[in-house]
């Protein structure tokens, strides 16, 4: 993306959106957000919405690739779009939306299926890792699951995709799906990229440093971005450290390096910084420390994701207009793929 003179050779306004490079972020309502998630996505994405175009779905039809309770998705749904804009999305600068609201994925998916090699699908190697032991027994759907992906993306010609390492290789395989599409009808789709964050904080679980902080870890693993600030103290207060006395970040002591990650993070301090504070003092206090930082950073998030959840009627709103922001872009895309394959 280039600031520096518009095609007209006039200085080019500060991010004009029409300059500003498109992306899709997609997270999963697949349980309660921890703040793993918002320590490695959530808060980069309400970072960076004035330097992107952003797109950000919630991505419910991804999550039921593997057996969902309904009552639990339809809460976890609207829980995860409403921390979503509680933790900064903003809906006025951003389109946040339901993937299961459009039903665009859906129809593209099927046609990008037709077209993508199951070849290339026997590569993913998040499929081998979900699907288990008993791979005959997971869902078609778990199996196209990284189609679904690239119907999300190319619907909205998107440019880049913000993920994890993990989720390379499905954008990866966006961008060639597109290529295929466009070399055998003709240019139709942006073939995006993704974007993958340099010092990506990796945030563990607090019981086991080896494993990453996840929502299917135990209930003493994870903190929940709606945990009660007592919850947090305590879980904290419990989380393994080590047999040493010195606070410092070495790698080789995961424990007490990830929660002076966390304590970075929030603070913003550098390591350095971090260091001298607490040098020469004791785990109990640095804890004490590291839980204030947490809960006063959680506290204005849980206090706005309440009000909206207060508000089903508002929350239904706000999900309608993000997808109907949308939705002329889905549409015009799809309606050309229809055309190009020969469908209208
Ligand atoms: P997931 O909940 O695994 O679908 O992840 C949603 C987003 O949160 C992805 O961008 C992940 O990379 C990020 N994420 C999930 N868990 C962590 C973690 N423990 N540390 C840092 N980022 C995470
Ligand atoms: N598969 C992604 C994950 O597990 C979620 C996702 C679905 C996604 N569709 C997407 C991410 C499109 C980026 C773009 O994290």
């Amino acid at each position: 993306m280039s600031t520096s003179t518009a095609p007209t050779g006039k200085p080019a306004k500060a991010a004009s959106p029409a300059k500003r490079e498109r992306v899709f972020s997609g997270i999963a309502p697949s349980g309660t957000p921890t703040l793993g998630n918002y320590i490695g996505a959530i808060r980069h994405w309400a970072a960076e919405q004035d330097i992107y175009d952003n797109i950000f779905c919630v991505v419910d039809l991804h999550a039921i690739t593997v057996p969902q309770d309904p009552a639990e998705l339809r809460f976890n749904t609207r829980q995860l779009y409403a921390l979503l804009i509680a933790a900064g999305l903003d809906p006025a600068r951003s389109s946040i939306f339901v993937q299961s609201h459009m039903h665009e994925h859906t129809e593209l998916t099927w046609v990008l299926d037709c077209i993508t090699p199951t070849g290339w699908l026997n590569r993913m190697t998040q499929f081998k890792v979900k699907a288990g032991e008993d791979r005959e027994l997971a869902s078609a759907g778990l199996y196209t699951y990284p189609v679904l992906m690239a119907a999300d993306i190319l619907l909205y010609q998107t440019d880049g995709v913000p993920v994890g390492e993990d989720q390379k290789q499905h954008v990866e395989l966006a961008r060639d799906v597109a290529n295929s599409f466009n070399n055998r009808f003709g240019e139709t789709f942006v073939e995006p990229r993704p974007i993958i964050r340099e010092v990506g904080a990796r945030i563990m679980s607090l019981d086991d440093p080896s494993k990453k902080m996840s929502k299917s870890g135990s209930d003493n693993s994870y903190i929940a971005l709606i945990d009660e600030p007592a919850a947090i103290r305590k879980k904290i207060a419990r989380a393994t450290t080590d047999s040493e006395r010195t606070i410092v970040f070495d790698e080789n002591r995961p424990a007490i390096f990830n929660l002076l990650t966390i304590y970075q993070a929030l603070t913003g301090q550098s390591q350095q910084a971090i260091e001298a504070e607490f040098a020469g003092k004791g785990y109990k206090e640095f804890k004490a420390a590291l839980a204030d930082i947490v809960v006063a950073t959680l506290e204005p998030v849980q206090q706005r994701y309440k009000a909206l959840m207060d508000d089903p009627a508002s929350l239904d709103a706000l999900m309608a207009e993000g997808a109907a922001k949308v939705r002329p872009l889905a549409q015009a895309t799809l309606r050309t793929v229809l055309e190009k394959v020969g469908l209208r």
